[in-house]
């Protein structure tokens, strides 16, 4: 969705002010604006149909402005209960609960700023994941099972109750989405939300059932062991991970913050947290930390200002000869990092899960943003080919509207347009005249 991913930075106030009344951080269609044209449309549309009545004109219509604005439900954390079971007969996940529940994530994020959290959470059902295990769900991953308490006790998992808390009237709602389905898509609907990439997503996880098939703990990675490239490859690889996808999906720490109550990292409060948005406090790797962009990696490289985060594992990633390549070239090329951490993400998302149908069930919401498209000249069109489906769409509506059809343009009037023409000539005579 080209409109929702050209994002600037957020701005100032975001950063700096206690919590908004804010303009949304990413982009759905903006509220229409009281503009100057709707004072001259009445003149105007009389101007806008003549034209129609003097020729063929079914290009004209393109300059009419319809828009449609589409009404949604701010979702708000009312629930503690976490229901065991979810998938319904059929597929794991119903596709059209898949699409409408993207669009109330996309909301809570608009009004909670919970980006950060909704990203741990995917990556913490997924990476449990361990590829030498084949029978499901012993296996771990992206099923989840993230959800029950006893699995939410792990340490690795603090504070992720709350990203539970706030995604559960989600889940109430739509039922026929899979808890693993909708960690998944929280996350990647973030990421994308943030400014990131696109994620080229599936859906269809089915759900595990029960607390007792949670892996157990310690499948997350420390964030300071003794070694830390040795272990970020222990955990990584026996997830079937490389070392670019280690570095890309590091990467995600341009989003969020560590909080010492949680994790035991990070400092209570710096410059760039100490007023939220959201809940105020916790060391953010990066300055803007609810913005995806490859800053996390820049930052790391200067290293210049002791408010933002560096864990040994993030340490590691210009420490480390081979790790070096990839987070070099991602502290230099934001094209490349998007593009590399996409393809990470989608592969940790599909982690370890059973899909339901096999061949998975894809959302489709418009072209893939990774790099930046190519450059292309424009060429010379008539406006006739190439239309879009909702152009066209339009200008059939707009045709329907006047009782005519774009396929069977509209009969002309002779009579009209002289009358038209000679009271045009008329007021132009009189003006001039004065
Ligand atoms: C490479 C090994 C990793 C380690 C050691 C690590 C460790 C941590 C730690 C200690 C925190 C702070 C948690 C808190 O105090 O609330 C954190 C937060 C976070 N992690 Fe990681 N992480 C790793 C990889 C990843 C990956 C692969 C992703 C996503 C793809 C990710 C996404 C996040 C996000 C978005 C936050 C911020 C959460 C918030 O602000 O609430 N991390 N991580």
């Amino acid at each position: 969705m080209a409109e929702r991913l050209s994002l600037s930075p957020p701005p100032q106030w975001l950063l700096s002010v206690a919590p908004p009344p804010p303009p949304p951080l990413a982009s759905s269609p903006p509220p229409p604006k009281p503009d100057s044209l709707s004072l001259i449309r009445l003149p105007l549309s009389l101007f806008a149909l003549s034209p129609l009545l003097l020729s063929n004109a079914s290009d004209l219509l393109l300059f009419s402005p319809i828009s449609s604005f589409a009404s949604r439900s701010p979702v708000r954390a009312t629930s503690d209960s976490f229901s065991p079971v979810a998938s319904p007969k059929g597929y794991a996940s119903a596709p059209d609960q898949l699409q409408s529940a993207r669009e109330d994530i996309k909301e809570l994020l608009k009004t909670t700023f919970c980006h950060p959290i909704l990203v741990r959470l995917g990556w913490h059902d997924a990476g449990t994941y361990n590829k030498d295990i084949e029978e499901w769900p012993q296996r771990g991953g992206a099923n989840g099972s993230l959800r029950f308490e006893v699995e939410l006790k792990h340490a690795a998992n603090a504070g992720l109750l709350n990203a539970l808390k706030l995604i559960q009237p989600i889940k109430d709602k739509y039922s026929g989405v899979t808890y693993a389905d909708l960690f998944q898509l929280a996350s990647a609907t973030a990421i994308e939300e943030a400014g990131g990439p696109k994620i080229p997503m599936k859906y269809g996880r089915v759900d595990v059932s029960g607390p007792d098939q949670c892996p157990e703990e310690g499948r997350l990675p420390d964030a300071g062991p003794p070694t830390p490239a040795t272990h970020l490859r222990d955990v990584f690889y026996r997830m079937g991970l490389n070392d670019k996808e280690i570095v890309a999906l590091s990467g995600a720490h341009t989003l969020g913050r560590s909080r010492p109550e949680r994790s035991g990292w990070g400092k209570r409060e710096t410059k760039y947290t100490k007023d939220g948005p959201g809940a105020p406090g916790g060391q953010s790797w990066t300055a803007q930390w609810l913005k995806f962009d490859n800053s996390y990696f820049k930052d790391i490289k200067e290293r210049r200002d002791e408010d933002l985060l560096v864990l040994p594992t993030d340490a590691a990633l210009f420490e480390d000869p081979s790790f070096k390549v990839y987070a070099e070239k991602y502290a230099e090329d934001q094209d490349v990092f998007f593009k590399d951490y996409a393809e990470a993400h989608a592969k940790l998302s599909n982690l370890g899960a059973k899909f339901d149908p096999p061949e998975c069930i894809p959302i489709d919401d418009g072209p893939a943003k990774g790099a930046p498209e190519k450059f292309v000249a424009a060429k010379y069109s008539s406006g006739k080919k190439d239309l879009s489906e909702t152009m066209k769409q339009k200008i059939r509506a707009e045709y329907e509207a006047v009782e005519g059809s774009p396929d069977k343009p509209l009969q002309s009037n002779y009579f009209l347009n002289i009358m038209i023409v000679i009271a045009v000539l008329a007021i132009l005579t009189s003006l001039l005249g004065n």
